[in-house]
């Protein structure tokens, strides 16, 4: 099987947690690194042994490297993918997938005429509650669908000052008040991707923001947008409900569970707070605390943790496996290498590598990443009307001869 040469589009902060992953993983021959800023770019090549090195996106797509993963601003993994599929590379993107429906539908289209592989970096696909809870879908134990319910508390004092303002400069606030809703993939991903459904009509409030950073305000950001919070009722296609709470002005202390997720079945339900998961059937004999099994240890010492993140990021950045995760699908180097984000990174570099060797469709690939995202556009729409409910476009499903990658399966 070939082996991929992959350029990394921004070395900010993130992608540092995926460098390395990439480098390790027996498919890949070459990883080219990218960033506008010179001495950032300088500092993570050395600090990664990269010798390939490219001022900005255009000029890594003048290389010959067979795909990108882009790390870029939130507001800017449209554009760039775009760029990236229409220069025919294979695409890996950090969510969410594009702020706007006409760019989705436009990486949609490319996807599907060029056949390149395009997958988000959805890290919640791979949490310990949504793989326990896809696990027992399939199995049935949840009976229909009832209810599921996705939450993204992340409040702004939490690292996000930082993280904006770290390529933002003077302007950071102009991004930093981007919609809720426009990032909503935490979320939603935890409920469709275990029951397949998608969501069809919305409904959405928000709260108007009065902290005085002036972050959400009109004329503050690109869009002007003054909500901080805002939560949305939907509707999904298989006749179930969804709720969506994304929260950026909240008091809650997210290193316990900043994205939680329940879902409610008729013959059994899986519920999260902050102290912990449960699943329950109908009968006294069915509850059972499965906390135990979705912990996520911390991986590395607080040596090689960077100092400067919050701890809230310092958490994400190095949590690593629970139980529940199939760590016999990684490749080998991988078990003891730096993982984030409750044991995802290494399952979504390893899914999106295999795709790329095999020319398989990731798991979250351009259709499933459209289902986890555009519910969120049309949610902030609705919250401008006060809360009127609203039809959500169906972005459709990937051609039926493209076959999904089997992760499992030895490449
Ligand atoms: N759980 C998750 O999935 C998760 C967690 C953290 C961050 N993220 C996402 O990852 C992305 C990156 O976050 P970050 O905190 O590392 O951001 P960052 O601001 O620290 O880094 C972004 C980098 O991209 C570079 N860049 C921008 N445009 C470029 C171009 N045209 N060519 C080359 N380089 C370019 C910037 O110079 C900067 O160094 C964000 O979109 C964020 O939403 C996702």
């Amino acid at each position: 099987m070939k082996k991929q040469k992959i350029g990394i589009c921004g070395v900010g902060t993130f992608s540092r947690c995926f460098v390395p992953l990439f480098q390790a993983h027996p498919l890949t021959q070459e990883v080219v690194l990218a960033d506008l800023v010179p001495e950032r770019l300088k500092e993570a090549a050395d600090a990664f042994g990269v010798k390939r090195t490219c001022g900005s996106m255009d000029e890594l797509m003048e290389t010959d490297v067979d795909a990108v993963a882009i790390f870029v601003q939130r507001h800017l993994h449209g554009p760039l993918t775009i760029q990236a599929l229409e220069a025919g590379k294979n695409v890996y993107c950090a969510v969410p997938m594009a702020s706007n429906l006409e760019e989705i539908r436009r990486i949609l289209e490319l996807v599907e005429e060029k056949r390149l592989i395009y997958m988000n970096g959805e890290t919640s696909y791979y949490y310990p509650s949504a793989l326990y809870c896809r696990d027992r879908f399939r199995k049935g134990d949840f009976g229909d669908f009832v209810f599921g319910e996705g939450a993204y508390y992340h409040d702004m004092s939490h690292g996000f000052y930082r993280a904006f303002q770290h390529s933002g400069g003077a302007n950071w606030k102009r991004v930093a008040g981007f919609p809720p809703m426009y990032y909503p993939t935490h979320s939603t991903s935890l409920v469709l991707s275990v029951t397949g459904a998608r969501a069809t009509h919305v409904s959405c409030l928000g709260v108007r923001d009065h902290a005085d950073d002036h972050v959400f305000e009109v004329g503050a950001n690109e869009w002007d947008n003054v909500f901080s919070n805002e939560t949305a009722l939907m509707r999904t296609s298989d006749g179930g409900m969804m709720r969506i709470n994304e929260f950026r002005r909240v008091g809650w202390w997210s290193q316990i569970s900043g994205n939680p997720m329940s879902l409610y079945g008729t013959k059994g339900s899986f519920e999260e707070t902050a102290f912990g998961q449960c699943w329950t059937g109908l009968e006294k004999e069915e509850l059972k605390d499965v906390t135990g099994d979705l912990r996520c240890a911390r991986h590395v010492s607080a040596k090689q943790a960077d100092e400067n993140l919050h701890e809230v990021l310092q958490r994400d950045f190095h949590s690593d496996y629970s139980k529940s995760h199939p760590t016999q699908r990684l490749p080998e180097v991988f078990i003891g290498m730096q993982n984030g984000h409750m044991g995802s990174h290494q399952f979504l570099v390893d899914d999106f590598v295999k795709s790329l060797g095999t020319k398989k469709l990731p798991l979250v690939n351009a259709w499933e990443a459209a289902k986890y995202c555009v519910p969120g556009l049309i949610a902030h729409e609705s919250a401008l009307r006060n809360g009127e409910q609203m039809e959500i476009p169906d972005t459709g499903h990937p051609p039926s001869d493209w076959d999904l990658l089997d992760p499992n399966e030895s490449v």
